[in-house]
């Protein structure tokens, strides 16, 4: 049993021993490391040739057919045809009562659109007085009837005069940007259903 406890105690000694000696007294300086090599493996610069892969280079090109991770491939061309089949295949990832994806459609509206577009989307966008042939209103009944992923198509691939606009917007902040048209368009319905506020009589006295 004594010698047990001898054992312990002579064990510990030397652990405190070996730490006091093994590890570093300034603080600014690492510990010593114990077997590190696999922790540090030795990398290979993405652009550094390279002794073992193929063309001797470090970098390889992709298999055919990889896609990037999260961005599913679109199988459409950039024609009418296949605006109106997105819009019979693709649909809208986000609710129309999405409010935090109508808040962000409204700041992609306003970034990427209402140049254009107008901020109403009512196609009056401050380009339009500078020679820029104005848009086609949103609210009316053209847009009204396009699909959710033809509107998805047109903002990815373009149409006539409006281009793509993939590249600036991402597919997400796109859907999200339809959300709000599809507000600003209910919200004209709604005021065209709305019955006008009586009008003053003419010949009532006006304030002055
Ligand atoms: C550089 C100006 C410009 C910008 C920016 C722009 N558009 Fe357009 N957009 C147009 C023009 C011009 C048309 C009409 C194209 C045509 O003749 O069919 C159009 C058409 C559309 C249509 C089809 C309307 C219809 O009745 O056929 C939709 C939907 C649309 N744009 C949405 C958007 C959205 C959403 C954005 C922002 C991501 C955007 N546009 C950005 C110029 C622009």
């Amino acid at each position: 049993m004594r010698l047990g406890i001898n054992v312990l105690l002579g064990l510990v000694l030397a652990a405190t021993v070996g730490a006091h000696f093994g590890l570093s007294a300034d603080p600014t300086l690492p510990n010593r490391e114990f077997l590190p090599n696999m922790v540090r493996s030795i990398p290979a610069d993405a652009f550094a040739p390279s002794a073992v892969l193929p063309g001797g280079q470090t970098l390889q090109a992709p298999p055919p057919g990889t896609i990037p991770r999260g961005l599913l491939p679109l199988h459409y061309a950039a024609t009418p045809e296949d605006a109106i089949r997105a819009g019979l295949e693709l649909t809208n990832p986000f609710a129309p009562d999405d409010q935090k994806a109508i808040n962000r459609g409204t700041v992609v509206f306003g970034n990427y659109c209402a140049a254009c577009h107008g901020p109403g989307g009512l196609g009056d966008g401050l380009v339009t007085r500078r020679g820029v042939p104005p848009p086609p209103s949103l609210l009316v009944d053209n847009a009204l009837k396009i699909a959710d992923g033809q509107m998805f198509h047109i903002v990815t691939y373009g149409q006539k005069n409006m281009s793509s606009y993939a590249s600036q917007v991402s597919r997400e902040d796109r859907w999200k940007a339809i959300l709000y048209v599809r507000l600003l368009q209910r919200q004209a319905t709604a005021r065209v259903a709305a019955p006008a506020p009586p009008s003053a009589p003419a010949s009532a006295p006006q304030p002055r």
